[in-house]
């Protein structure tokens, strides 16, 4: 018979396409598959990236279930209540657009929220739309539950993005949402393993990705309370 369980949720999610949600979703939801979790990547974005990633099929299945709920048309909150009777940890992936219903929903019910953004001008420069959304939901959910920023496709060859960096980790505008101290570099081994229905453990020559990513599983941890590695059932 299988525990009753009560997942923690994490929404992840940016008003602007190409922020590299979809990849942190899958590589950071598996990571934690890998651990031994039972893990649910909820897939809200009608481009169905994230489900095309877990389901690709590749000689392991993706370690991670995986919840279209862009295609479920009843209530998000009440489904994900639901879901998060079965599984340890839900991570979703949001649409690019801080103002679908999804959205919302998710931040509402989430334990944890993270914003992933490249490091360009306009990358940075839009983030305000999240942080915004993020303030408001602490409030609507009466929680202040975390949000942090994650870099992605951090080239640290370059100053600007160092700088950038630097400036989200203070983020003196809200400083309640900083960045996390890891970020996930600019790396092949990020992308390619989409085409596997993987994580970056699966690649080769993947040890600085797999690196990145146990480290932000780490302070995901941190921030969520939970211990390290799952027991043993
Ligand atoms: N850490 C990374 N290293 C290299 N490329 C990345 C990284 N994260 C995202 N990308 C690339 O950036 C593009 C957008 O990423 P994606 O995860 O689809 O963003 P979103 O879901 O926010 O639209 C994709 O081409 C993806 O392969
Ligand atoms: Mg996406």
């Amino acid at each position: 018979m299988s525990e009753k369980k009560s997942a923690k949720i994490v929404t992840i999610f940016n008003q602007k396409g190409g922020a590299g949600k979809t990849t942190t979703t899958c590589q950071v939801a598996g990571t934690f598959g890998h651990r031994g979790y039972d893990v649910l990547v909820a897939d809200l974005d009608k481009q169905n990236s994230a489900s095309k990633w877990v389901s690709a099929g590749g000689d392991t299945p993706f370690p991670a279930s995986l919840w279209s709920g862009h295609m479920y048309k009843g209530n998000i909150a009440t489904e994900l209540g639901k879901l998060a009777e079965k599984y340890d940890l839900i991570f979703i992936d949001c649409a690019p657009a801080v103002d679908q219903p999804g959205t919302w929903a998710s931040l509402l019910v989430s334990d944890l929220a993270i914003i992933p953004t490249k490091l360009g001008p306009a990358d940075t420069d839009a983030l305000h739309d999240a942080f915004e959304l993020a303030k408001k939901a602490r409030r609507q959910a009466g929680f202040d539950f975390p949000v942090r920023v994650l870099a992605t496709a951090y080239r640290k060859a370059r100053s600007d993005e160092r700088l950038a960096l630097e400036r989200l980790v203070l983020n003196d505008a809200y400083p309640e949402f900083p960045a996390l101290k890891t970020s996930l570099g600019d790396r092949l081994a990020f992308t390619r393993s989409m085409l596997y229905g993987a994580t970056a453990h699966s690649m080769p020559k993947s040890g600085e990705a797999i690196a990145e990513l146990e480290s932000v599983a780490d302070e995901i941890t941190a921030l969520l309370g939970m211990p390290k590695k799952k027991k043993a059932k």
